[in-house]
């Protein structure tokens, strides 16, 4: 049967591992939308447009030619003919990729591309920021996963595998999350949306807590 999960939370709170056990065992595909805004200031910062410029950013969004694999065991992103999958995790991009999320015309055009992209797969497990609000606000399950700041800024230390400092990192987050909650909430579940908290759950038990959810 068709299936569509949206899952919606801020930084560390484990969202990305998680959707994408969710979407294994449900034998579904996996959309990460954060990649989509992360390949657009990538693209930005490699193709000289002034961040700074939002018309100049919102022509790079329109032009780009990207593709993003939906494979939850093969996330793959493209723009191109260049392989991005891991320049946007840099820490370049991640500083500006905030810049590109609160273009707003930038994020109608990656919501409709995500809706249609959603709209190919029979079952998908969608996570970002908007999905449970904005990009599928009808799906079949959405739940909105979050975590301590502490835990949180735990868990993304190790992400990367502590090579930026306590205070550093702090700043990052709670900078990113600072912008980007200027154009959305992903802090408090909108009416309808489950709320699974993994600030004292391991992976397996926040994607038993997150396949409950699903469930009801
Ligand atoms: O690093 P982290 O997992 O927290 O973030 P991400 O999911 O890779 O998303 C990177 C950035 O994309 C966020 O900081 C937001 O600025 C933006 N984003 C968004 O605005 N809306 C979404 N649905 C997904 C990501």
């Amino acid at each position: 049967p068709r299936l569509v999960v949206a899952v919606d939370g801020p930084s560390g709170s484990g969202k990305s591992s998680v959707s994408k056990e969710v979407a294994r065992r449900l034998g579904a595909a996996y959309l990460d939308t954060g990649a989509m805004y992360r390949a657009v200031a990538w693209h930005c910062a490699n193709s000289q447009v002034d961040l700074t410029d939002p018309e100049a950013v919102l022509a790079a969004a329109q032009g780009i030619e990207l593709v993003i694999s939906v494979d939850p065991d093969a996330e793959r992103v493209v723009v191109g003919t260049e392989d991005i999958t891991q320049a946007i995790r840099e820490p370049e991009v991640t500083a500006v990729v905030s810049t590109v999320a609160t273009n707003m015309p930038v994020r109608q055009l990656l919501v409709e591309r995500q809706r249609q992209m959603m709209d190919t797969h029979r079952r998908i497990v969608a996570e970002g920021r908007d999905i449970t609000t904005v990009v599928a606000p009808d799906a079949d399950a959405r739940v909105l996963l979050t975590a301590s700041a502490e835990a949180r800024m735990a868990r993304r230390g190790i992400q990367l595998g502590g090579t930026v400092g306590e205070k550093d990192l702090k700043e990052q987050i709670s900078g990113r999350d600072a912008k980007d909650s200027t154009v959305v909430d992903f802090m408090t579940p909108a009416d309808g949306v489950g709320l699974v908290d993994s600030t004292e759950l391991d992976l397996e038990q926040t994607v038993t807590a997150m396949l409950g959810e699903i469930e009801r």
